[in-house]
């Protein structure tokens, strides 16, 4: 089961991502974070893991990986960088960093000014994501960048289900419809997860919204804002959280049938 978790920049894709992540490690599952993100640096700490080397780095660098892309655009090739399928246990060890069974990789992060755009991760996000494969006790969360450019980009050509991380705002409404309709171009299922409300925005929200496509309500939390500050390792409860993690044991357990 692969699931991608997008929204607008500061909703709480990371949080949710992180928490969870550590959820479903309790409920039995092994479980690899896959950080897409290109400019956030701080989802292993919300993970309690350390930060691994970015698969971009040890397939050479961005400039490596940027003429390989290019190589392939001009052969006519839709998979640039990754031809075969990888299970979890085939990613190349210095790119994972793990504890049990829960497991981080990132796939590339901008370092440098004047270095060009993230083009190279886009297409390596989508090449990996695609190109895995999970027994069926995996779970895969694709935590991505702010915005709909990784599904310009194709990344949830591979996943099961997209879920969509929004905090009150008029901005999170209206990328809902974009984003549904993106992921509907993609043919794959979308469902809305709502995040830092109390229940008069949350009844707002989901007039907006229609009461099917919201899985969750997760209230603003003081516990979640201080941890956020300070960095530390996300291992909180919530019961809207709670109902993110039952819903995809559900859904995973309904495609394996
Ligand atoms: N339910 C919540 N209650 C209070 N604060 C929250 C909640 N969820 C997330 N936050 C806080 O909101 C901030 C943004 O969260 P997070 O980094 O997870 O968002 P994001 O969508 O991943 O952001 P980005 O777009 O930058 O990747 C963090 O400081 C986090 O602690
Ligand atoms: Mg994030």
């Amino acid at each position: 089961m692969k699931i991608l978790i997008c929204g607008k920049g500061g909703s709480g894709k990371s949080t949710i991502a992180s928490i969870l992540a550590k959820n479903l490690l309790q409920k039995g599952y092994r479980v690899l974070v896959v950080d897409t993100d290109e400019s956030n640096y701080g989802l292993n700490n919300q993970l309690g893991l350390e930060s691994p080397t970015s698969l971009m780095d040890q397939m050479g660098g961005k400039k490596t990986l940027l003429s390989k892309i290019l190589t392939a655009y001009y052969d006519g090739k839709k998979t640039p960088v990754i031809n075969q399928n990888w299970t979890i246990d085939q990613i190349p060890v210095e790119c994972i960093s793990k504890k049990d069974d829960l497991y981080l990789m990132q796939i590339g992060k901008l370092q440098h000014f004047g270095e060009g755009c993230a083009c190279p991760m886009g297409g390596l996000s989508k090449d990996f994501v695609t190109h895995l494969k999970l027994e069926p006790k995996d779970v895969a969360i694709i935590d991505t960048e702010a915005g709909t450019e990784h599904l310009a980009r194709g990344v949830a050509t591979g996943v099961d289900v997209v879920l969509m991380v929004l905090d009150p705002s008029y901005e999170s409404i209206k990328l809902s419809k974009k984003t549904a309709a993106m992921v509907g171009e993609a043919n794959k299922p979308v469902y809305f997860i709502l995040n830092k409300i109390n229940d008069q925005l949350a009844a707002a929200m989901i007039q907006q919204l229609g009461e099917q496509k919201v899985i969750a309500q997760i209230p603003f939390s003081s516990e979640i804002q201080e941890k956020g500050l300070s960095g530390e390792e996300m291992d909180v409860t919530a019961s809207g959280l709670d109902d993110v993690t039952n819903f995809v044991i559900q859904t995973s357990q309904r495609s394996q049938n």
